[in-house]
């Protein structure tokens, strides 16, 4: 659990007490681990692998949050009883995860307090974000809102290399266009666009950015 930073804000004895209840699953990529509107008793850690949160109406999808190794997911449901998963979970790539009971959550959250702030602050990072997202879906043209999360994945999920920041996640056309509401054909022209003139590259559907910082000023 050493990777996994919600366990790390545990006192070591509690964590003693809790792993035994941690039970782990390994889901193939495309694995549903939940649906929107289910109802759930289970939260999930991110061992390895990722995860797309998304909701989906039956002909539009909007995917949220892509959550990777460390993250955590489903405690909404958990933290209230009765309410219903506010997204879908599916497996991006292959995942392990740790799963974690309601009771057994709940006995650990009223152990430690400190899991309570670390709770909070992961939520204030979520909202943060959701609130950025409805600024750009509300002000920002779709190209621009393309670019724009380019930038951002290269922040949140990027490895430097010499030429750049490469964004270290396959992402098909359509992966990117169900981030920021466009269609595919959209994002295979700003991007067709953006190798024209050298802001990026392609290699292995990796996406490389050669000036992420440049990137983000675009307006
Ligand atoms: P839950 O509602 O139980 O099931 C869906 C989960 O997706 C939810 O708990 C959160 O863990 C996660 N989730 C929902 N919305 C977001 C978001 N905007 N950003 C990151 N994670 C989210």
């Amino acid at each position: 659990c050493s990777a996994i930073p919600f366990f790390g804000a545990i006192d070591p004895d509690l964590l003693d007490k809790v792993l035994p209840y941690v039970r782990e699953m390994v889901c193939k990529r495309g694995t549903i681990v939940f649906f929107e509107k289910d109802e759930g008793d289970t939260m999930y850690f991110i061992r390895s692998g990722s995860v797309d949160i998304y909701t989906f109406d039956g002909t539009k999808k909007v995917i949220l949050a892509t959550l990777r190794e460390g993250d955590y997911f489903g405690e909404m449901a958990l933290i209230r009883p009765g309410l219903v998963r506010s997204a879908t979970a599916e497996a991006a790539e292959t995942v392990k995860l740790y799963t974690l009971g309601r009771s057994d959550f709940e006995h650990l959250v009223a152990s430690d307090p400190r899991l309570v702030i670390h709770l909070l602050e992961d939520t204030m990072e979520r909202l943060r974000r959701a609130n950025r997202q409805i600024y750009e879906l509300t002000f920002l043209n779709v190209r621009t809102r393309i670019i724009k999360r380019l930038a951002r994945l290269a922040e949140e999920h990027g490895r430097r290399t010499d030429e750049g920041v490469l964004i270290d996640m396959k992402l098909t056309h359509q992966h990117l266009a169900d981030m920021v509401g466009a269609v595919r054909e959209t994002v295979t022209k700003v991007l067709l666009e953006l190798q024209e003139n050298n802001s990026i590259r392609v290699e292995n559907k990796k996406i490389l950015i050669f000036d992420p910082e440049q990137m983000m000023r675009l307006e």
